[in-house]
């Protein structure tokens, strides 16, 4: 198992490129069950997760090939509705398969997820979008055995407790796209990353109305066609650079970015003292302001509010400015799996309720700290990188699964950063 060996305290410089979103392209990829011709998606971030979905349509019976380092072609000619626990179980985002199998075959079978570290991640709303358009399901033996005599079109409401749901989001209109008539979703995801796989469906055929808004109208047609599409940017991915910068005290130009994407959070980083100067719609370079970093409050919101994605990152940023500032959690609520981690390396963070209370200023200081899940071990990495001494990050298949090159893209920026076997440190 590999950790990283991070010897801190250097500032972060450069220009750094960003991959295409990781929860852009798993809809996008599980989407292309939709059709038997082939789809080509570009910018495809090489990450564990992707190779993980990869793993799953070839189980179903699709050809994939990588045509170049970052695109994908994938055919699904003749496809099974079985999706197995041993490949479902590494990664939640395998539950995308559902609404493209349903549309294809009208059945599926597929092994529920399970939860993750932050908290329950129940889909019983991705099943009353189903149940509206047709679908009956029932539990055997831990997997989701879904099927649909007659798909057809419904009225759909995918609001929550909190708010709406961003795979959900996909699995409905997934399955909408062929069903027959026309369904009205209500309280859609409204998330860059569902936008972009509605823009795919479009490009294969689908008739989609209201992308980009809350409310959708869909068509179903009776087939879909191949594409050719190119994967958004990684906004998570940007956001956690426009943050390495000013921590570090660098200064890093951020490129092929979107910058549309970012409005919530180039508001906090805004307030938080972070300079912003926006080059063009795919650059931007940050950096500390001369004034220093400041407090802030910030709470995560469905999109487009301040995404729960970057909540871990913004916190560690946030050790560095002097004095109060408050990170409130309301998508999930239990998701502060770093701040026991951030602690030992000295930060002043206490929990209360479902809010971050970090006392910023004191410098940090490296040690051995364990990774969790994706977005709390890299605002493990970014501590690491601003701390004085050195640190080891370990469990690091975290981070694997969503960011891409990490290790190179950070040493490039100047980061003193070696991927090691956890071995070799007896640790
Ligand atoms: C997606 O997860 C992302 N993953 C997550 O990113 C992201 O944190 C999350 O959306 C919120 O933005 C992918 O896109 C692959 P939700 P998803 O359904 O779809 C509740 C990362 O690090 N809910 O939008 O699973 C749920 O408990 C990952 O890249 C229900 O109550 O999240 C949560 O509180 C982590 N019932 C809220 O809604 C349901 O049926 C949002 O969940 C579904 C969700």
């Amino acid at each position: 198992m590999d950790l990283f060996h991070i010897q801190g305290g250097r500032p972060l410089s450069g220009t750094v490129t960003v991959s295409g979103s990781k929860n852009a392209a798993l809809p996008m990829l599980a989407a292309t069950l939709l059709t038997a011709e082939p789809c080509i998606l570009e910018n495809v971030p090489r990450l564990s997760d992707i190779s993980s979905m990869i793993e799953i349509l070839e189980f179903l019976g699709a050809e994939v090939t990588w045509l170049a380092e970052e695109t994908l072609e994938v055919q699904c000619k003749q496809i099974s509705s079985l999706a197995p626990y041993e490949l479902v179980r590494r990664m939640r985002a395998s539950i995308c398969v559902l609404g493209p199998l349903v549309g294809r075959l009208r059945q599926a079978k597929v092994s529920l997820p399970g939860g993750c570290v932050f908290g329950q991640r129940p889909i019983d709303l991705h099943l009353k979008g189903l149940v509206k358009l047709g679908c009956q399901w029932h539990m055997e033996g831990g997997y989701m055995v879904v099927d649909a005599e007659k798909l057809r079109g419904g009225a759909v409401f995918l609001g929550g407790p909190q708010g709406s749901t961003v795979t959900g989001s996909t699995n409905i209109i997934t399955a909408a796209v062929m069903a027959e008539g026309v369904t009205r979703i209500e309280c859609a995801a409204c998330e860059p990353e569902v936008v972009d796989l509605c823009h795919m469906l479009v490009a294969m055929g689908a008739h989609i109305d209201g992308i980009g808004s809350s409310i959708l109208t869909i068509r179903g047609v009776p087939s879909l066609h191949g594409c050719r599409h190119r994967i958004i940017p990684d906004r998570i991915e940007a956001g956690t650079w426009l943050m390495a910068a000013p921590l570090t005290g660098g200064t890093l130009t951020v490129q092929g970015a979107c910058i549309e994407h970012l409005g919530a959070v180039l508001d906090r980083l805004d307030e938080a003292g972070v300079t912003l100067e926006v080059l063009d719609a795919q650059t931007i370079r940050s950096k500390r302001s001369p004034q220093g970093l400041k407090t802030i409050q910030a709470t995560t919101f469905p999109y487009p509010g301040f995404p729960t994605d970057l909540q871990a990152q913004l916190t560690t940023l946030l050790t560095a400015a002097q004095g109060i500032s408050i990170i409130t959690e309301r998508i999930y609520h239990q998701r502060f799996m770093h701040v026991p981690e951030l602690q030992r390396m000295g930060a002043d963070v206490r929990i209360e309720g479902s809010s971050a209370i970090v006392h910023g200023g004191r410098p940090l200081c490296g040690a051995p700290v364990m990774s969790s899940d994706l977005r709390a071990s890299v605002s493990l990495v970014l501590a690491a990188l601003a701390a004085q001494g050195e640190s080891f990050v370990q469990r690091i298949y975290h981070l694997d699964r969503g960011y891409a090159f990490l290790d190179l893209k950070l040493q490039a920026m100047g980061a003193q950063i070696q991927r090691l076997d956890a071995s070799v440190l007896k640790m």
